[in-house]
């Protein structure tokens, strides 16, 4: 049902392929370099609408992808007050997932195919969402390590060249933040009890560090898409640059906390400002990335069987817009 029509919708901009000419690809450039926002109406070279589309299709993936690692602990969070603030920030996920969607409508793919590009595995979401959350401690660790990784990839993505992109980033960085602070505010309190508590911060800091590192990307020497999308805009810092943010922020903040992290390699270079560190296992990440990671068949089932739950719910929602439109056609 959900792949219905969509290919249409696709093929008036594949024709256009081919067809650019260098005058108007000059003008293009030369609005992104004046730092002028696109918008979903002005002229735009197929790569880069198409170079949009995945990306933001594969950010919304990975926000609605994202609920289920934390969902899994709603029932079991330690207090009511932790349930509430656990609920609010996996609703924001949902949040962000549709704002995201639809920045991406704009751009001339359809929710369905959307969908349907995630359904059937064509379409990626971020690698880290296919390990499992353990224990209480990888919740925190979660909202500290994960979303704190998150912001500093989409801080930047709110000064992106696509204007609907960049206004719905503006918005979820802010939720962001929350939830980062919720993360480090639940390790604060487990690395302030008992022993045991500790051991398990630390347990959940070992088993989320690289793959948080990770979420960043390839390293830049193998980042096929990186070059273009710097010129363009969309990205404004390269991988291993943020990756490095990310380090030189989160080591003292696990230093707080009186964690270790999991790297023999690490040490602060007085000399360039910088923390260095360890070889990340990148193998690791493209066995995660082509399907085999502890949980990726797990997400997908889970996924697949919500959205055939949910098919009473667009059909209503079908039948009442059907309804609705005779009722104002009469
Ligand atoms: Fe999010
Ligand atoms: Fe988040």
């Amino acid at each position: 049902m959900y792949t219905q029509g969509l290919d249409q919708k696709d093929k008036p901009a594949a024709a256009g392929q081919g067809t650019e000419t260098p005058e108007q690809l000059e003008a293009f450039q030369a609005r992104i370099d004046a730092e002028e926002k696109i918008e979903a109406k002005d002229w735009m070279p197929e790569a880069y609408r198409r170079t949009l589309i995945r990306q933001i299709s594969q950010h919304a993936h990975s926000e609605i992808i994202g609920m289920q690692p934390e969902g899994n602990w709603l029932t079991r969070a330690p207090t009511l007050k932790r349930k509430a603030i656990l609920l609010a920030k996996i609703q924001d996920e949902a949040g962000h997932g549709l704002y995201l969607y639809s920045a991406a409508e704009t751009l001339g793919v359809s929710r369905d195919q959307m969908v349907a590009d995630l359904l059937n595995g064509k379409a990626k979401y971020s690698s880290i969402f296919n390990y499992p959350a353990l224990t209480w401690a990888d919740i925190g660790t979660i909202g500290w390590l994960v979303d704190g990784a998150a912001i500093m990839n989409q801080i930047p993505l709110c000064r992106c060249s696509y204007g609907p992109y960049s206004r719905a980033m503006i918005r979820i960085c802010k939720e962001e933040s929350f939830h980062q602070r919720q993360g480090f505010d639940i390790l604060v309190s487990l690395c302030n009890g008992t022993d045991k508590q500790k051991a398990m911060a630390q347990d959940a800091l070992d088993r989320w560090w690289w793959p948080s590192l990770m979420m960043f990307g390839p390293s830049d020497k193998d980042s096929k898409h990186s070059a273009q999308s710097m010129a363009w805009k969309i990205k404004r810092f390269s991988n291993d640059e943020l990756r490095q943010k990310f380090i030189d922020v989160t080591v003292p903040q696990a230093e707080f906390l009186g964690l270790k992290v999991p790297d023999d390699k690490l040490a602060f270079d007085e000399s360039t400002g910088h923390y260095r560190h360890g070889e990340i296992d990148w193998q690791e990440f493209l066995d995660v990335l082509a399907g085999n990671g502890p949980c990726n068949r797990q997400r997908m089932a889970k996924r697949c069987k919500a959205h055939d739950d949910g098919a009473w719910v667009r059909e209503a929602a079908r039948a009442y817009a059907t309804k609705h439109t005779a009722k104002h056609a009469a």
